[in-house]
């Protein structure tokens, strides 16, 4: 058993994290402002304390907790997609992340796990990106990730403190937002729901890495005693087009869903697929689950509804 910190663990991916780090029998701690986050999220045992990572108290709390592991999820995750805008909320999110990693020296947390992004390449024109390529992030938010995964290897190299860095592929699965920032799958689901046609902008032969949000736990989960000081891809390294995704969505919802396309968005990235050769060797990981395996939970969740009524039975 250890005892956990989820920092945004009643978001989308932390509360997953939670949920299976309380099925493991651990001790389970959630930071979270509840900004995004919400309180039907939250496993009934998990501790909540609501907090704002960015207020200094953080620490203590941190210091007073004595976590044997810490993975840092709270982020402004709706700043993903406010590409090249400046979002007022970076230094608050970069400040909070140095609030939790002094929390971390302070308490000798014995691992830091970090959510960061593919956002950090920008627009790496390669089909395959590796964790050596360069970054050149296009966003602030891309930016800030970058920002904070240099922080967390300076406390690495002052303090000692062993961490791993997880840069996620795009993430979907029950509980995220359906909001603009949600991402494609949540927004379609939503859209399904209504009844109202799928919105495709440009000619939907962009393609993105979608990885089920329980294989981002999964690697989460692994590198509480995997991959020590590196920087690993948390992804599927397959492409999925938005035109194959709405034929995967075809099969699941069981008839054809009314689409139209609009013109492409200048901001968006047209192809995103991130190795995980790495994730294999260190971390020992291997997605469980297919786009399709995972559209149909999530379909089942979020447009049947029937992941949300058991949570309201636990
Ligand atoms: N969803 C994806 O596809 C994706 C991809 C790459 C990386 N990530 C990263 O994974 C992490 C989780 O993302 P998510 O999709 O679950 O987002 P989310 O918005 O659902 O969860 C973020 C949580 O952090 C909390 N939070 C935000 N700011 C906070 C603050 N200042 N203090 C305390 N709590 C705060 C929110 O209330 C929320 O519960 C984020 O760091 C995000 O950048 C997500």
């Amino acid at each position: 058993m250890v005892k956990a910190i989820v920092s945004g663990g009643a978001g989308f991916i932390g509360s997953h994290l939670v949920d299976a780090l309380i099925d493991r029998g651990d001790d389970v701690h959630i930071i979270d402002n509840l900004h995004s986050g919400r309180i039907e999220n939250i496993h009934p045992c998990a501790t909540l304390h609501v907090m704002d990572i960015s207020n200094p108290e953080v620490k203590d709390t941190i210091v007073h907790i004595k976590p044997d592991v810490v993975f840092h999820l709270a982020d402004q995750a709706e700043a993903a997609a406010s590409a090249q805008t400046q979002n007022n909320d970076t230094e608050l999110t970069i400040d909070g992340t140095i609030n939790i990693l002094d929390g971390c020296y302070l308490s000798q947390t014995k691992k830091f796990i970090f959510a960061s992004s593919a956002a950090v390449y920008g627009e790496n024109q390669k089909d395959l990106v590796s964790e050596e390529d360069p970054v050149a992030p296009i966003s602030c938010y891309g930016l800030s990730k970058l920002a904070e995964e240099s922080y967390i290897r300076l406390f690495s190299r002052i303090y000692q403190l062993p961490y791993t860095i997880l840069r996620y592929a795009n993430v979907f699965g029950p509980r995220k937002a359906a909001e603009e920032a949600g991402g494609v799958i949540a927004i379609f689901l939503n859209q399904l729901k209504k009844g109202e046609p799928l919105k495709i902008y440009g000619d939907g032969n962009q393609t993105c890495d979608f990885i089920y949000v329980k294989d981002i736990v999964k690697a989460n989960l692994a590198a509480i005693n995997h991959g020590d000081g590196e920087i690993i891809h948390a992804s599927t390294a397959q492409t999925t087009s938005i035109n194959q995704l709405i034929n995967h969505l075809r099969n699941v919802y069981g008839s054809e869903p009314k689409t139209i396309y609009l013109d492409a968005k200048a901001a968006d990235i047209r192809h995103s697929c991130l190795d995980n050769g790495k994730a294999r060797k260190l971390l020992n990981f291997v997605p469980s689950y297919d786009i399709v395996d995972g559209l149909r939970e999530t379909y089942e969740a979020e447009v049947l509804n029937k992941k949300r009524e058991q949570r309201q039975e636990l």
